[in-house]
């Protein structure tokens, strides 16, 4: 299975903030943004993966992330010239797809909690159709929403509805079949001008294929797409850390505990972070072995 990470938006919610520097590089507590979206991939399983990057910035995704060898993950980059919305990727990325399966996650999107790597091995281990997932939310209006049957079965998908039928926002970590490449082709525009995700999702409902996971508590989804709520990550990610006394999205931990790394790749991670309380923590890794 293939893993893409679009982080192309121009972060327009978060001007002036996002004007010098695109919005996944931004800091959520103690690392930028776009290593939760990277640590669901690896936990996944998935270690081959490209980054859709905005125009003008890839070098310093290449400065932060690099090949990808220090996490055990192969990194490819591309660029999204255009926003044309987040089905888009799938277009971008055809080529890199190929006959694979793939997981899309939103560069601006956290999930945390105990039974996370379960949830997205089971959802990686489908043979076809799509896989969403359903997070319980006060004010569901401007996230895609779907409505679950008693019996789990998505009923129906829409995109930010001013009324919507449940209070489910779907998060933005997706997992598709390889007839996503035809769908994502087959979709038109919506009013706001983009390829929805939504739209794609809709389609595999049609067709009987869109499989719906509920994530309830211990699960954390977080979404900064803007000032508010990209505070309200940093503070949750440092609360949570806190209290269980483990990183969220520390991906030299997530490689070498999937094996993706040895010991040695380890050390050297910790020795180059080691002015920072996120290094002290893999050295920590380090001298324990646990
Ligand atoms: C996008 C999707 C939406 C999804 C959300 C999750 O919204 O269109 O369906 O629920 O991401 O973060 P956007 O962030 O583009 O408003």
């Amino acid at each position: 299975m293939k893993g893409i990470i679009l982080a192309a938006g121009k972060g327009t919610r978060m001007y002036p903030m996002t004007l010098p520097v695109c919005k996944p590089l931004l800091p959520v507590y103690d690392k930028p943004l776009i290593y939760y979206p990277l640590a669901v991939l690896m936990q996944a399983g998935i270690r081959d993966i490209l980054l859709i990057v905005p125009p003008d910035e890839m070098y310093s995704f290449i400065k932060l992330l690099g090949d990808g060898a220090n996490f055990g993950v192969n990194l490819t980059y591309r660029i999204q010239y255009e926003q044309r919305g987040i089905a888009d990727a799938f277009l971008i990325g055809r080529s890199f797809i190929g006959e694979d399966h793939v997981c899309l996650v939103l560069g601006d999107n956290i999930l945390c909690g105990d039974g996370l790597n379960q949830a997205l091995h089971t959802a990686a281990a489908q043979n076809t159709g799509a896989t969403i997932f359903g997070y319980h939310v006060d004010d569901p209006r401007p996230f895609g929403v779907v409505e679950i049957d008693p019996d789990g079965r998505a009923r129906s998908i829409e995109e930010k509805p001013a009324q919507p039928k449940s209070h489910y926002a779907v998060p933005g970590v997706y997992f598709y079949d390889s007839s996503v490449l035809d769908v994502a082709h087959g979709i038109q525009p919506s009013a706001r001008g983009e390829l929805e995700i939504t739209a794609v999702n809709a389609q595999y409902l049609r067709e009987g294929l869109l499989r719906v996971v509920k994530l309830e508590q211990p699960f954390v989804w977080l979404d900064a797409g803007n000032a508010k709520s990209l505070l309200t990550a940093a503070n949750t990610v440092m609360r949570l850390q806190k209290q269980e006394g483990r990183l969220i999205g520390c991906l030299e931990e997530i490689a070498w505990r999937m094996g993706y790394i040895d010991d040695e790749t380890l050390a050297r991670c910790a020795s180059k972070l080691k002015n920072t309380a996120y290094g002290a923590y893999i050295q920590g890794l380090c001298e324990t072995g646990k």
